[in-house]
């Protein structure tokens, strides 16, 4: 498919259709993309182009974004018509090998982009490693994490929550679950940002990650011990998987765990320091705290769209045709406010889970990784709440800003004060 095929394949409208006024294709990267009102422009571009729209990706790369609640739902369902393997696409004789977006839709040896029976293999040794984690247990890890993080900034009167707490608590409590020491969690914590923010240390961070894995792999191989690490390598089903693809599906668990996680934290937390509705937890109401955490999920959902799935053959949906090898992003951030789901978006969402904001199908979020981010996302909001009762921003909420990236949905910093207050552990988070 080229930029040109949307509007020359037998079943798209001729050009000038005047039933399809516009059907120009949008640059995801683009500056629309990046401001502030991204739920305005998902409506806009829903009435514009119906469920599926014509996006461009850097360097006039085509693809469909999928806007519709229906047809991502359908998508996912489907996985040998849309399939996850990326070898399909249609485009790689126009990628170059610097193309910035390699790193999300590239050929990757990993669970992410893995498809039929070996998926399932691989998404049950993953899920299984992940469901022996103790939810009780969870919670006092991430409990222990969160005070000791209160404590490096509570006499200050004055923080950043994202960077020394929402971008840093989701890590910690992942490398122990994992079967890091604390000494090496910690040390871990700046590479796994570096590696996730994509800038100019990315590759560095993934380099020190990927040999920490590794080493923390290798060292489980001889004795094995508690931990998500050592349960991947001595599970049943790891026979049919070389120890480097055990080290990739590590990596996708702390990678796809950390971000989404610190961004669920940080965007409740902007939520419930921003609007009324929410106001009253930060006086001690903990039930306010779960639906600001769902409220979250359906209006600023940390994966916001994602690349995607490739059309297997030919086919048509909601009045498009795609061509074999099209690529879908998937846009959970639009799909939750389809109009036609959600024809009143300022119906508060209290209690309704039916968001697609963990995905669905065969390569949605592990059930197990779900709770595990709901169980640090939730004691990190409840302690900072405990601990610092009045809480506040330090700026007007319009100075809040996001980062810029289509993909993910989370802020650059949330400058808050509060009243100094005493800290509670002895020790230091090594
Ligand atoms: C708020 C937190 C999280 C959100 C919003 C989130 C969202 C998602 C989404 C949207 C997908 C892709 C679904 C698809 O392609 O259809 C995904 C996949 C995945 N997530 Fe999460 N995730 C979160 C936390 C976690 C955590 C904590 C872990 C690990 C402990 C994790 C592990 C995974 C894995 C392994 C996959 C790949 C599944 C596969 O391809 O079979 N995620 N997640």
């Amino acid at each position: 498919m080229t930029s040109a095929q949307h509007h020359t394949s037998p079943s798209a409208p001729p050009p000038g259709c005047p039933a399809h006024p516009s059907d120009e294709a949008m640059p995801l990267l683009g500056p629309r993309f990046q401001n502030d009102d991204r739920a305005r422009l998902y409506r806009e571009m829903y009435e514009q182009h119906g469920p599926l729209a014509p996006v461009v990706l850097p360097g006039d790369v085509p693809c469909w974004l999928v806007l519709g609640y229906r047809e991502l739902h359908q998508i996912s369902s489907d996985p040998v018509l849309f399939s996850r393997d990326s070898g399909l696409w249609n485009q790689w004789p126009n990628i170059p090998d610097d193309w910035p977006l390699l790193p999300m839709v590239g050929k990757q040896p990993s669970i992410l982009y893995t498809v039929g029976e070996r998926h399932q293999r691989r998404s049950a040794l993953v899920s299984e490693a992940l469901a022996a984690v103790d939810q009780f247990e969870l919670r006092a890890h991430a409990e222990q994490f969160a005070d000791r993080l209160i404590d490096e900034l509570c006499g200050r009167g004055s923080a950043d929550l994202i960077a020394e707490y929402a971008k840093v608590l989701p890590a910690l409590v992942l490398a122990r679950l994992y079967g890091f020491s604390d000494k090496e969690g910690h040390d871990l914590v700046p590479s796994i940002n570096d590696l996730v923010d994509g800038g100019e240390g990315a590759l560095a961070g993934r380099d020190t990650v990927k040999a920490a894995m590794s080493t923390l792999l290798a060292s489980r191989r001889t004795n094995p011990a508690a931990g998500v690490a050592s349960r991947m390598l001595h599970h049943d089903f790891a026979d049919g998987f070389s120890f480097e693809e055990i080290v990739e599906d590590m990596m996708v668990n702390i990678i796809a765990g950390h971000q989404p996680t610190a961004d669920w934290i940080g965007n409740s937390l902007r939520l419930m320091l921003t609007d009324d509705r929410f106001a009253a937890s930060l006086s001690g109401g903990r039930h306010s705290v779960a639906e600001a955490m769902n409220e979250v999920l359906w209006e600023d959902t940390p994966c916001q769209n994602i690349a995607g799935r490739w059309a297997t053959r030919d086919t048509q949906i909601a009045g498009r045709h795609i061509a074999a090898g099209d690529l879908l992003m998937l846009s959970f951030a639009a799909a939750n406010g389809d109009p036609q789901v959600r024809p009143d978006r300022t119906v508060f969402t209290s209690g309704n889970n039916a968001f697609l904001s963990f995905g669905h199908g065969d390569h949605r979020c592990p059930y197990p990784a779900q709770d595990i981010a709901e169980g640090i996302a939730r004691t990190g909001i409840e302690v900072l709440v405990d601990r610092l009762p009045d809480v506040d921003l330090a700026v007007s909420p319009q100075a809040l800003v996001w980062r810029p990236s289509p993909f993910l949905r989370g802020l650059e910093s949330l400058p808050v004060r509060f009243t100094p207050t005493p800290t509670r552990t002895a020790g230091g988070l090594r």
